[in-house]
């Protein structure tokens, strides 16, 4: 195969907000308890947290974390994680029909992702909950003192506000599983409501409203419509979900699930830019894309409806190269849309469908899909330029014609870095590339995710089965460099 792009600085997407970068912890299945936190692990430091996950974390480079839901945050009553520990309450989660001890509340999460370099993004409950509830938190949360609420947090430990700056109004809330959940108008008035209280408490958070939770939802684009007519002025994000898997033995739709998220983010924007029209309005939203991954769905259908237990293992997806591979591309397509996509998360963080993975009182290793995030991670920093690749193509069941090569740039003063996916499963692909613009500049670098088995995985026995090798470079001839890109793999270039 036979592939063609160019690099130039002269052609942008927009900068790179590092929330682009951020991932997901919700009080669900293994996440939190016996995930990030677990008392009594040799590891643990004198709150509790594991100090592995911590390191892990860190390393992954996740500037956001958005908490304490998802599904979970709708019948969330945050009172219960707050004051004196073995005086909180054990509640029944009806999202994951799981008890909730409360031992991790506001207090000790917003200390222990500022240990890992992360902002936190906090969502409010708009199922079960409203405005009161809403405008409670953010009071405890953010003002320095001299409310009630507010005193009750320096009472309990935290001297100093959380400052947070980003807040979810709800999560899913066309979803008919999530509890409260509620039609596009009623869902629009309740988040414009509270976030108009909520700002009255702290004027300078964001706000980010629920958009479909996915592109299949009945509901999808009328949702946005209906509901953004409601919040568009109150609002600064739409959010988006997806998660993709391989359904039966059609890997080749699969590896094009990208192409899926591109449409995706293209429609969300346009029905955002419509509403804005409509209104005449100046202000601009933004995405959220503050839930997506690959999950295999399919697997866990059997969990609904367990016994109630602690902290069960819930969807604790083992990713393969593939799926590798396909979360590489799905970051290039939140970068492809740097301009309007300000925040991602990728869900979740450990355990649940995550990159790292925990073993009670025992190890934490990365999966396979750690490598991909946490390199883009690191070297997707900067302005995303539009490479425009010349591509093969082939015909997929599920998205039709589709490009084999993925690929976007990211400039910053260190350099050129180049994500480039190539999806044949068969062929490997040369890659012409221009890079006419950038004399003196060599490939410093090629680190690559490629296997001679796409299923390979890592474990807790195997930690290393998976991960990015470097290749030899190849070197730059007239302004032109000449890429190989094996059968289903992932490539980091490095340009200096
Ligand atoms: O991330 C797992 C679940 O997926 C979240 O709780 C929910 O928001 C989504 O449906």
């Amino acid at each position: 195969l036979q592939a063609s792009l160019t690099i130039d600085p002269a052609f942008t997407v927009g900068d790179v907000d590092p929330r682009l970068y951020g991932s997901f912890v919700e009080h669900m299945g293994r996440c939190v308890y016996t995930g990030i936190y677990e008392p009594g692990h040799p590891l643990a430091d004198e709150s509790g947290f594991r100090t592995d996950v911590a390191d892990l974390t860190r390393d992954l480079g996740v500037p956001l974390i958005r908490y304490p839901g998802g599904n979970f945050v709708s019948g969330y009553r945050w009172e219960d994680g707050i004051g004196p520990v073995d005086e909180r309450p054990t509640r029944l989660d009806l999202a994951w029909r799981s008890l909730e001890t409360n031992r991790v509340g506001v207090d000790e999460f917003l200390p222990w992702a500022r240990s890992v370099g992360a902002e936190t993004m906090m969502a409010v409950n708009l199922g079960t909950r409203g405005i009161d509830a809403a405008r409670d938190l953010i009071e405890y949360c953010n003002l320095p003192g001299g409310t009630y609420l507010s005193d009750l947090r320096r009472k309990n430990g935290s001297a100093e506000p959380h400052g947070i700056r980003t807040w979810c109004l709800g999560n899913e809330m066309d979803g008919p599983w999530q509890i409260g959940h509620k039609t596009a108008y009623e869902y629009g008035r309740l988040a414009s409501e509270t976030a108009k209280a909520m700002r009255l408490v702290d004027p300078s958070i964001e706000l980010v409203a629920c958009g479909s939770s996915n592109s299949s939802m009945p509901t999808f684009g009328s949702w946005e419509a209906t509901m953004l007519g409601e919040t568009y002025d109150q609002v600064d994000y739409v959010s988006m979900h997806a998660y993709y898997e391989q359904r039966g033995d059609d890997r080749d739709s699969f590896l094009a699930c990208a192409v899926d998220m591109d449409r995706f983010i293209d429609a969300v924007i346009a029905t955002a830019d419509h509403v804005r029209a409509v209104g005449r309005r100046k202000k601009r939203l933004n995405i959220s894309f503050d839930e997506w991954n690959v999950w295999y769905l399919k697997r866990f259908e059997g969990e609904a409806n367990l016994a109630i237990r602690e902290a069960p293992p819930l969807i604790e997806d083992v990713y393969s190269v593939t799926d590798a591979v396909v979360v590489g591309t799905m970051l290039n397509s939140l970068l492809r849309h740097a301009d309007r996509v300000k925040i991602g998360c990728q869900a979740q963080l450990v355990n649940v469908i995550a990159p790292i993975m925990t073993t009670p009182g025992g190890a934490a290793w990365k999966q396979a899909t750690y490598h991909p995030f946490a390199l883009t991670s690191r070297y997707g920093r900067g302005t995303v330029l539009r490479v425009e690749p010349a591509s093969p193509r082939h015909e997929t069941k599920w998205l039709g014609e589709v490009p084999l090569l993925d690929a976007v740039a990211v400039q910053n003063e260190d350099g050129v870095s180049l994500f480039a996916v190539n999806r044949s499963q068969t062929s490997p692909m040369t890659v012409d590339v221009d890079l006419r613009a950038w004399p003196g500049y060599r490939v410093a670098s090629h680190v690559m995710i490629a296997d001679d088995d796409p299923e390979a995985v890592n474990t807790a026995e195997n930690p290393e089965r998976v991960v990015p090798r470097p290749v030899e470079v190849p070197a730059v001839d007239g302004g032109r460099v000449a890429l190989e890109l094996p059968a289903l793999s992932w490539s980091l270039v490095r340009l200096e």
